[in-house]
Order: C-alpha cells, then structure tokens, then sequence
C-alpha cells in the first residue's frame, strides 16, 4: 500500500461502501491466496542453437535446442513470428485467423548459420541463437528481436504458460509511439509502461499510468522506415523503453530498445512495415476495420453525472437551442438509473424516458446511456445472468463461487464477456435500453473495476473466465474485458436494428476494440496538463487503429478556468469525439456558464464543427477503408522529418488541416511546426512554406488552423447542404481529396467521390473523376 492508497484507504473506511469495499479487497486477496498458483522455483530458458528448419508456406519452422520457431510472412507484407508452437490464433485482436502466407515467400540459408525469409516487401533474418531481424528489401534493420527468455516452472507447465523475457532494438534515430491510450506522449518518453488496464481512481494527469486501454502495440518511426510491432498476448507485464543515441562523430549509434517482460502468454509478434499509412493499413486488415459512428455522433454531444431529473435534461438542451448552438446527443450517466443498477430507469426523476427521447430526437438531439458492466447481486438482471448456460453468465473464482465486487450500486457480479453465451445473453438487454430511448451507448467501469482502498482495483487474479472455451483466469482474461464487453454490446446491437451502426464506445479495451466503435479519454483532470493529456491519447489511440475518441472537454472533476474551457472546446471542436463531461461533484460544462464572452465564442466554435460534419463523415469513412486515423501526428506524410517526430502540440486532420491548438496558458499566438508544402492561415489566408516552423497569432478566438494548399474538403453550407471548399495549389502544382457522404443510418460503404484542382490560367478549378469542372466550390487561397 503506497501512501496515497493508504490515506484513500483510511478514509473510506468511514462510509458503508468504503467498508464494503474493504470487505471486497480482502475477498479477493483471500481468493487468489487460495487460488493463484504459487510461483515456485523457476528454470531461465533460452532457445539454443538452430538446429533444423522446415519450409512452410510463408516461411517455415525453425528448431532450436530447447524451443522452435515458426516465422511467416503474409500476402500484405505482415510479419508473423511465434515461440514455443505459438501460431496466430487464437487471438482477441487478429480477426479470421490474420493474413494468408505469401506463396512467394522463401525461406534460404543466410550468412553465419542463421536463415531468413525472403519476400517483396520484407526480409526476416533469424540468427543461429533465435534473434529475429525484420529488414527492409534494401537491407536496412527497421528491428532486432534478440533471442527469448523464459522462466519456467520447475515442477512442470503452468496454466498459460511461463514468463517470457522479449528484448528489441530499433534505430538509434527511433521515436516510439503507441502501447494504447497513454497520458504522456504521444511520443513514448524513455521508461517502463504497463500493460493491464487501469482506472486511475479520481482522474488522472500526465504521469498518471497505465490507464484504462493498454497495448502491446509500438509503432516505431525512424529513417529506415515506419513499422509496428505487436506482441499478441493479453497477460500483465511491462514494456520498458529507451530511445537510441546517435554516435558523435566517428562513434557507433546506441540502438533505441524495447524490453518486454510478460507474465505467461504466448510469446509471439506481427510486424508490419511501411509508411505510416500503410502501416496502419495493414493494422486495419489485420485486426479488423474501425466502425463508423452515426453521423450524428459525429456533431457536439453534452454529458453530465448528475443531470438528476427530465426537467435538467429539458433545461440544458433548452439552453442549447435559446442560444443556436448545434447539440447533436446528451448523455445520461448513472444517476438517471434506479439505484445505480444498470439496465433500470429512475421513475422517479425520468418518469418518461421514451417521451423524453421522442421529445429530443424531434429537436435533433440523440440520448445516450451510460451501461457499466457490473451487475448488482440479487436484482433481476442478476438473477436472469444466473439462468445462462451451466454456471451462469458471471465470472467465478477457482473454487466455482461467484466473484463479488464493490461498484456504484453496491456488492455485484460479473459477467464473463468471454463467454459466447453471456455476450449474447447481455446483447439481448440492449432491448431495454432501445426501448427506452437511447440511440447511443457509452461503455464504463469496464477494466473492469471493483472498488478497492488499497491496491489492484479489479477482479481478483484468479478469477476464472471461458475465454471462448480455452479457460483461464483474471490475469489472462483482465485485459480483454473491456474488449470482449464492447463486442457483445456491438453484436447485440446489431441483432437488435439490423439496419443501424450503433453508436458505441468504450472507456476500456484492447487491440481490435475499433471494431466495436470507440472510446474517450476518461477521467482526465481539469487542468492545462489535462487538456495535453487529452491530445495525446487521441493521437495515440489513432496509431494503435482506434480513430474515433475524444476527452471529456473542461476535464472530468474540476471548475476549469473561462480561457481553459474554451481552449479545450476548441481542441475538442477537431477531435472525431466532441463531448463536454464532468463529474457529479464537479462544476458545469455548458458553454453560457463562462461568461458571455467565453459563450459568443463557444457558439463560433460549435458553428465550425457543424460546418466541417460532412469533413468528419469523410474522415470517418476513410478511417474503416483505409485504417488511417482521423487524428494524424504532424509526421503521418513525411516520417523523415526527424524534427516532426517530436512534436506534439499540434496534429493533422485528415489530409487536408493541420490543427495548432493553443495548450498554454495565456498564450495568444503560439509557434506551429509545418509538414513539407505550402500551408494556409484558414484564418488570414497567408501562405507559409514547409518544412519550418511559423509563429501565429492565436487571440482567445482563435485556434490556429491552416490548410493544406491543393486540399479538397466537404463542408456543410449555411443553407444545410454539403458543398466543397478547395484551397489553391502551389503554382504549377496540382492537388486534390475525396469526399465520402453519409450514405445514411445503415452499414453501406458510402461512394468514395474524387476531386483535382489545377491551375487554368488566373483561376483554380475543381474536376470530377469524369473531367468535368464542378461549380459552387467556395475557392481559397487565391
Ligand atoms: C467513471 C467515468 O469515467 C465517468 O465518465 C463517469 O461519469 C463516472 N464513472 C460515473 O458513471
């Protein structure tokens, strides 16, 4: 217990679920003192010498003294290597068994003993000891895996195997990137990371982890090329990190390192190489495509814990409308259920949720429900999860009891999401939630969290899951919870409205979660750290293929200042999820609470998403054809750009904006970093050159944005309709876009639209695919 947990814990022992909590956490020590097995006397492995191979489509098997190897190279490109007869399934994130081998793939003898597998793409070299080289076709080591490490059990096989030891090098001009929803970064700062998804308990700042959504994921970005690295395996461990060092003068370069250490688990990677986007590409094909929200969900959305009653609700979205601010959904937390119970209405407060929906739809306005996972003992949700299957739908410990925990409603169970049978029992009770209204879902607590005032504050280790037959417990099983929740949540939706994407997403989750909808940045705090902090998770989530996310705007537990409520409403106004939330204790987040000049420009702010909807529809699209986030690093286009690597305060959306949000205190103009190309001050349609840095006025108004020369965007026009804005290309240049509409509620792919701008003499035009000029496009840059 560390000094902070013990004031929390001493505290809490004052209040009836405080002590109930106490009760919890010793349950759950008492559960794995019974039921972890013990860690005994472990033997270190290594693989040993090469001593045979055998091809197999893709690449081949390679045997080694105490373990074998099995290396393959897909049609895409992707790289797969597994340890210890560990092949690419099963596993949570790689969807239909991952890619077909590449037919054309060979594996050859290389220099020194070792072989390597070549192909178009990619060369893997795997040295006589085991160590795994992912090269370029030119030859350049984009990554080294040295040999693994195990510690196995002397008595004999553990369950989920043993502890593994996996140690990496990159170039030593390296930058990392990735690992899930990080605080600090996007860039990874040298240091150790873990991989078990947290609640931070009472909001979170920049050094505040892990939190809710961790990966084994690195995207790695250097001059030999771009690459991502992903250990497919679910259990606890930790990933320490350390940039490289380039030699001074004649002296060697350090290589930059990454050292993984699990807790069991298959010991087995997928490297992808490229560009970035194709990178991200190939993450896409690999774990699966990302959902498109609703367009709705693609407008401002106003949450709160607390909003206590219809009248509230009516009040707040009055507010909205007195004022013309575009409102596109509220967010009902769990205040509006009856005693905190999921799947209950307070009749009391919300004695009309289906009227009040019906009353908001007809205004525009979507309602979406807060669901948590966590199901109060003995009440009727409960007792129907106790009637599914043979055991019932919720997690047990070893000895077959169910396991407890402490969250709002009181002492509840757990539904085991790994389970097929309770993913598609808690999909059927979404019916509940449609029928009374909501349009949208908003995942929580799933971690999943049972309050604890000391230590993990989670289901005990070994608690048992189904994890889809295979059987295992907590520390297997923690990680994909969240995950394996969203995906009954999605499929149930989807037998539920056939004819609707939900709108889901989702406060924990793993890699593949995208496939499921998205999530949000959580209980970030209400401070300047706190709105970088929302930046970086976005930008981070991106590169690990979750496009769709976005902080609660103002921060979770705070009174933000007028000046940084408005920052943050103008960062958020750019990012896919755009939601002011705040705590129940906390101050307000309706933009008129500020102070009328705060409102004047807040009404600017929501004016500017609404009339750049349609870019985010596009954005959203192209996120699920082509696994390119919406929400970009400055480096996306030109990885080269060594300096681009490290920054931070800024990011492009889509191909066409670059977006300089103002993250400082007081400042009214700040310094923007330019990507190579002409770039435009949306604001004053001053040209400026890339690659450099540009320092522009930024009065508490004004975001800085600029527009890349040749872009094509769609926007919404005033009348409602979606025209395009196009911005002049360079002299000489040509540029262009791609617009794709909202083809409606339903799951068609939308018609992908091509645009060309070219000079013709003294004017700029806009062609279709068929040549044709397009009219009405709102020119700039000229
Ligand atoms: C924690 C969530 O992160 C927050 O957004 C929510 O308001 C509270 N739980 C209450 O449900």
């Amino acid at each position: 217990m560390d000094g902070r947990d013990l004031v929390r814990a001493v505290k809490e022992i004052g209040t009836a679920r405080g002590r109930r909590a106490w009760r919890s956490a010793w349950s759950h020590r008492r559960a794995d003192a019974e039921g972890l097995p013990r860690r005994g006397a472990e033997r270190a492995r290594v693989p040993g010498l090469l001593t045979g191979t055998q091809a197999r489509p893709g690449g081949g098997v390679l045997r080694f003294a105490r373990s074998e190897l099995l290396v393959r190279v897909t049609v895409g490109g992707a790289v797969f290597w597994g340890w210890d007869g560990a092949g690419p399934t099963p596993s949570y994130a790689v969807v239909g068994g991952g890619p077909e081998p590449d037919p054309r793939a060979v594996l050859e003898p290389d220099t020194g003993g070792g072989w390597r597998v070549v192909s178009e793409r990619v060369t893997v070299a795997v040295s006589r000891h085991g160590a795994v080289e992912v090269r370029t076709p030119g030859g350049a080591v984009l990554r080294r895996e040295l040999p693994p490490r195990w510690w196995d059990p002397v008595a004999g096989p553990a369950e989920g195997g043993s502890r593994w030891l996996q140690r990496a090098e990159v170039p030593a001009d390296a930058r990392f990137f990735g690992l899930g929803g990080r605080a600090r970064g996007p860039r990874l700062r040298d240091g150790e990371y873990r991989l078990w998804n947290t609640d931070p308990k009472g909001g979170f700042g920049p050094d505040t982890d892990p939190l809710y959504i961790t990966m084994p994921v690195q995207v790695v970005v250097a001059d030999a090329g771009t690459h991502l690295a992903f250990y497919d395996n679910t259990w606890d461990g930790r990933v320490a990190l350390r940039g490289g060092e380039e030699g001074a003068g004649s002296g060697p370069d350090r290589p930059g390192a990454s050292e993984l250490r699990l807790e069991g688990g298959p010991a087995r990677c997928w490297v992808l190489v490229g560009t970035p986007s194709r990178v991200l590409q190939g993450w896409a094909g690999l774990t699966g495509a990302a959902a498109v929200p609703p367009e709705w969900a693609l407008g401002y959305q106003h949450a709160r814990w607390g909003f206590g009653s219809a009248a509230e609700v009516r009040r707040v979205v009055d507010g909205y409308a007195e004022r013309g601010l575009a409102l596109s959904a509220v967010h009902l937390d769990i205040d509006h259920y009856d005693g905190h119970r999921v799947f209950t209405v307070d009749r009391e407060a919300f004695p009309d949720l289906p009227g009040l929906a019906a009353e908001l739809a007809e205004r525009g306005v979507r309602l979406v429900s807060i669901v948590d996972p966590a199901v109060k003992a003995g009440d009727a949700v409960h007792a129907a999860g106790l009637a599914v299957g043979e055991h019932g739908a919720f997690v047990r410990d070893a000895r077959g009891r169910e396991v407890r925990g402490e969250v709002w409603p009181g002492e509840c169970a757990y539904p085991d999401f790994t389970d097929p049978a309770v993913r598609e029992w808690w999909g059927g009770l979404y019916e509940e939630r449609l029928g009374q209204g909501f349009a949208g879902f908003w995942h929580d607590m799933n971690e999943p969290v049972s309050f604890a005032p000391w230590g993990d504050a989670t289901l005990p280790r070994s608690a048992r899951h189904v994890l889809e037959g295979a059987g295992g417990d907590h520390r297997a099983g923690h990680n994909v919870y969240g995950l394996s929740m969203a995906r009954a949540g999605w499929e149930g939706l989807v037998r539920l409205r056939p004819a609707e994407r939900p709108f889901l997403f989702s406060r924990s989750g793993w890699a593949g979660m995208q496939r499921y909808g998205g999530t949000w940045s959580g209980d970030v705090e209400s401070g300047w750290e706190g709105l970088r902090a929302s930046l970086a998770l976005v930008l981070g989530l991106g590169l690990c293929g979750v496009p769709y996310s976005g902080p609660d705007v103002g921060g979770f537990g705070g009174s933000p200042s007028p000046e940084l409520y408005l920052r943050w409403l103008q960062l958020g106004a750019y990012l896919p999820l755009f939601r002011t939330h705040s705590a129940i204790w906390a101050g307000r987040r309706e933009p008129w609470e500020f102070g009328p000049e705060v409102a004047e420009r807040a009404a600017e702010v929501l004016a500017e998403r609404e009339r750049l909807r349609p870019y985010f529809v596009t954005l959203a699209h192209l996120a699920r054809r082509t696994g390119a986030p919406y929400v970009r690093p400055l480096w996306w286009g030109s990885p080269e750009d060594r300096v681009l690597r490290d920054c931070e305060d800024a990011f492009l959306l889509g191909d066409a904006l670059l977006v300089a949000p103002v993250l400082e205190c007081g400042a009214d103009r700040r310094a923007v970093r330019l990507p190579r190309g002409r770039w435009y001050d949306t604001a004053t349609g001053a040209a400026h050159e890339g690659p450099g840095q540009v320092l522009l006025d930024a009065p508490p108004g004004r975001t800085p944005v600029l527009a890349r020369a040749g872009a094509v965007l769609p926007v919404r026009r005033p009348d409602g309709t979606v025209g395009l804005e196009a911005w002049a290309p360079a002299r000489g240049r040509t540029g262009g876009g791609v617009v794709i509409r909202d083809p409606g509620p339903g799951f068609e792919a939308g018609e992908v639209e091509r645009y060309t701008v070219r000079w013709a003499g003294d004017t700029v035009l806009v062609e279709d695919e068929a040549g044709g000029t397009v009219r009405g496009v709102e020119l700039r840059g000229l």
